[in-house]
């Protein structure tokens, strides 16, 4: 594999791309599995909608040009595509086999490295994805306190008692959308406010420890504080922190421990993979709360899983992360500096969860100025959101060296645009619409 600019971007155009995507509308509902995947959330005419190879952190679409990931699987991967050591485990493992007539020992061994690197795990439980554990969290906090409200901050997957807070909420009941209410991160007034309009119903407080913005005023801790003086649990949904602040996720890095946590993407290095853990003394009542599934203990996913803590132990892949966000986060700040676009272009989050964020004079971000930004950044070879960078183990100096030469380019587009008050003029492509409308501007999602 090269690491140079030259062969990276849009080379072969993406006809093939555009043929696959005109057949899979006729037979796929939605053309996707994944929206966070689909055009829409990438801009539909300047970039790939199908890939077929990936290796690392590089990646290589249907018509055959080659990115630098920035996706990387919406989060899972990252020690890096492909990743040698966790293929070895998993192909050793299929020679035993995939999914057992009873119990295997990968069960026990996963869930007891689980509870030493999570701070909240004295047990855990696993399923086949994160929305299924994120209901299983909200289930259990429903059964031990007796209560049916919910309050949420930050997606947690496709399951009626969340889903039913976003605008894609066709089909679930009215009733089950009124038990769950959603805050914004650092207003502990709000929260203060809706816990007592809502006085002894709250079964639970689940959220994302961190998405854009940083903690202000100790709020994670603010946030538990106030749960358990309202009789509440509180959940972690770390399935983005987890494995990238820090093994143990947020709760790790900021501090705060939950009663709760859902973990997944990064344990597995892409393995389907959804893990609920906490307190024993909640736990335990697994035995009436119920969760259970044919796939969840499917061993070629836990080989993965037990190979990744013991690599991210042995190379200290955490401190490499935030090493190469660093990097990028001062770089990328020299940039915008450059350009004088700070009005228009600024950096949000932590190095292992970097935001670009493309906004007007008022801070109102725009999704025309983000969609030139992914734009200009396929051109040169970026695959990536319109903001969230995510890192893996495996991007190396000269990928990031690439990343922040492609960012420079774009920011040259970006500045006339701005200067010329002409987004248009230089989009050749469809302007990208979030996934949910109203979350990316709460800083509630991150794509
Ligand atoms: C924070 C968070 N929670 C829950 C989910 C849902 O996980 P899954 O798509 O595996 O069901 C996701 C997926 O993007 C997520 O990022």
């Amino acid at each position: 594999m090269q690491n140079t600019t030259t062969q990276l971007g849009l080379k072969n155009g993406i006809e093939k791309s555009n043929e696959l995507w005109e057949r899979a509308n006729k037979v796929i509902a939605t053309g996707t599995q994944t929206f966070s995947r689909s055009p829409g959330v990438f801009p539909d005419g300047g970039a790939p909608k199908y890939v077929r190879r990936q290796k690392g952190s590089h990646v290589w679409d249907v018509d055959g040009n080659e990115f630098i990931d920035m996706v990387m699987a919406c989060g899972p991967t990252t020690l890096g595509h492909n990743f040698e050591p966790i293929n070895a485990a998993m192909t050793k493992q299929m020679e035993d086999g995939i999914l057992f007539s009873l119990l295997h020992p990968l069960e026990v061994e996963v869930a007891e490295k689980l509870v030493d690197v999570i701070p909240c795990a004295e047990m855990v439980k696993f399923s086949k994805n994160g929305s299924d554990v994120c209901a299983a969290a909200v289930r259990l906090a429903r059964g031990v306190t007796g209560r049916d409200m919910i309050f949420c901050f930050g997606y947690h997957g496709f399951q009626d008692w969340y889903i039913g807070t976003t605008d894609r909420n066709m089909g679930i009941p009215q009733c089950v959308r009124d038990l769950t209410k959603p805050f914004n991160y650092n207003d502990i007034e709000g929260l203060k406010k809706m816990f007592k309009e809502n006085k002894g119903k709250v079964a639970a407080v689940i959220m994302e420890p961190v998405i854009a913005d940083k903690p202000q005023n100790n709020f994670l801790q603010q946030v538990k504080d106030l749960a358990h003086a309202n009789g509440a649990l509180l959940i972690f949904d770390e399935m983005l922190s987890g494995f990238r602040f820090r093994m143990g996720g947020g709760q790790e890095f900021f501090d705060v421990v939950p009663d709760l946590a859902t973990f997944g993407k990064g344990i597995t290095n892409g393995m389907p993979l959804g893990v609920i853990c906490g307190q024993a003394e909640y736990m335990k009542n697994f035995d009436k709360v119920f969760l259970s599934s044919t796939y969840a203990p499917e061993v070629l996913t836990l080989a993965a899983a037990s190979a990744v803590i013991d690599f991210y132990k042995e190379n200290d892949v955490i401190a490499a992360l935030w090493e190469k966000g660093e990097y990028l986060e001062k770089n990328l700040q020299q940039i915008i500096d450059k350009h004088e676009l700070s009005a228009n272009v600024s950096l949000a989050g932590y190095p292992v969860r970097l935001m670009i964020n493309t906004h007007d004079v008022k801070g109102v971000q725009n999704n025309k100025l983000a969609t030139l930004y992914q734009q200009e950044m396929f051109k040169e070879g970026i695959l990536c959101f319109a903001g969230l960078l995510m890192l893996s183990y495996s991007h190396t100096t000269v990928d990031l060296d690439c990343l922040l030469a492609a960012f420079d380019k774009t920011c040259d587009v970006i500045k006339k645009a701005v200067c010329e008050d002409d987004v248009d003029k230089y989009l050749t492509c469809q302007a990208m619409a979030p996934v949910f409308k109203g979350l990316r501007e709460r800083n509630a999602v991150s794509n």
